[in-house]
């Protein structure tokens, strides 16, 4: 049987190897003061040992065989989306990307011990509930393959959504202004760096060669974070793009640059109740302070709000990706505090109808 422990705040938990039911859990030391805080573990166990797991998959003779074997596996020790998490696996194994892999029935014959022994430490980590993004290490944003690791946060498929109206509203806008501005953004909490980076290069594509040119400043309280959107950045930008991004190690909270037209963010807005029921897969891998905005999920919010008419020009746009409970949190907020100098212009729904962007502006 193997166990593994790991814990929300131990977020450079470097990793755990098991051997002969053994496991080894290493923890950097500035997070062992919360080692004996009992809510912040959960614990995963799966009843299956590494051997019997070699041994249920080794006698697989096809790739097709082996992700119906490893799906079945996960099925039955309850981890989700078992066949996809399986094909994803097996095709990094083979050094393919998922697509690739679907192609065509591979024969497992000529496989050696590395091949192996990579899908069974794969498939431990899956069966501990690591994301399948984390495994494969790299992840499709917008359009962009983006580098990820833990616990930096995975982007999801309702902040492309947000990218995807925030350069509708910037192609109105060009349309309409003048033909060599200069539009400077300010992203709050970067992540693995999707929003800006996406925003640069869909900006680049429906701006051409005109003199109207998007600077944007991103930053983050994270090193993990900002070091992963340097790296991305590196990968995805052409090098005249680069020059175009900042990137900041930076608490929100003391940010005091005032020149921005335009600001986006995708906060911790997860309130503390909502935590408590979210999968391993999030609480145990991705960084608490990624995901929780607090009692209500508004403390990053309010911080943003109230600091925006600073950093923002009069004028300036503000979009936000929050829970569905906070366009009605936020509007009472405004009301209660007019100094704050904001006002809400419209809330839109995601793909799953609900209340998901606020577009406000700084009157
Ligand atoms: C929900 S994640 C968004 C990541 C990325 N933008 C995305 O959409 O995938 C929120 C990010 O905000 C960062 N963050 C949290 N508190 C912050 C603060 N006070 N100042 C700056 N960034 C913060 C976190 O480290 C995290 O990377």
């Amino acid at each position: 049987m193997f166990i593994g422990i790991s814990c929300n705040v131990l977020k450079s938990l470097q990793h755990f190897c098991s051997a002969k039911g053994r496991v080894w859990v290493f923890i950097s030391s500035r997070y062992q003061s919360h080692v004996n805080k009992r809510s912040y573990y959960s614990t995963c166990v799966s009843t299956l040992s590494e051997a019997k797991l070699r041994d249920k998959l080794q006698v697989c003779k096809s790739s097709e065989e082996l992700v119906k074997k490893l799906s079945e596996v996960f099925t039955q020790q309850g981890v989700p989306e078992s066949r996809l998490s399986a094909e994803y696996i097996i095709a990094t194994c083979f050094g393919l990307s998922r697509k690739q892999f679907l192609h065509g029935n591979l024969s497992l014959l000529s496989q050696g011990e590395p091949f192996w022994s990579t899908l069974v430490q794969y498939s431990i980590r899956r069966l501990l509930r690591e994301p399948v993004q984390y495994l494969v290490g790299n992840w499709e944003f917008y359009n962009l393959t983006l580098k990820v690791r833990r616990p930096v946060l995975i982007p999801r498929p309702e902040t492309e959504e947000l990218v995807d109206r925030i350069l509708q509203f910037w192609k109105v806008v060009l349309r309409s202004g003048s033909k060599d501005k200069i539009t400077r953004c300010l992203e709050i909490g970067c992540g693995s760096g999707a929003i800006s980076l996406s925003l640069l290069k869909g900006w680049k594509e429906f701006a051409g060669d005109s003199r109207n040119q998007l600077k944007v400043t991103a930053l983050d309280i994270d090193p993990e974070a900002v070091s992963l959107t340097r790296e991305n950045a590196a990968i995805v930008l052409e090098n005249e793009q680069k020059q175009l991004l900042d990137i900041h190690l930076q608490d929100i909270a003391t940010f005091s640059l005032n020149k921005y037209d335009f600001l986006v963010s995708n906060p911790p807005y997860i309130s503390e109740a909502e935590y408590q029921t979210l999968q391993p897969e999030i609480v145990q891998y991705e960084a608490p302070y990624a995901l929780l905005g607090g009692k209500d999920g508004m403390d990053i919010i309010r911080i943003i709000l109230r600091g925006a008419k600073n950093w923002l020009k009069k004028g300036g746009t503000i979009w936000l990706e929050v829970d569905p409970s906070h366009p009605n949190m936020i509007k009472d907020f405004l009301l209660k505090e007019p100094n704050i100098g904001i006002e809400l212009l419209q809330v839109f729904k995601d793909m799953s109808g609900h209340a998901r962007y606020c577009q406000m502006m700084v009157i």
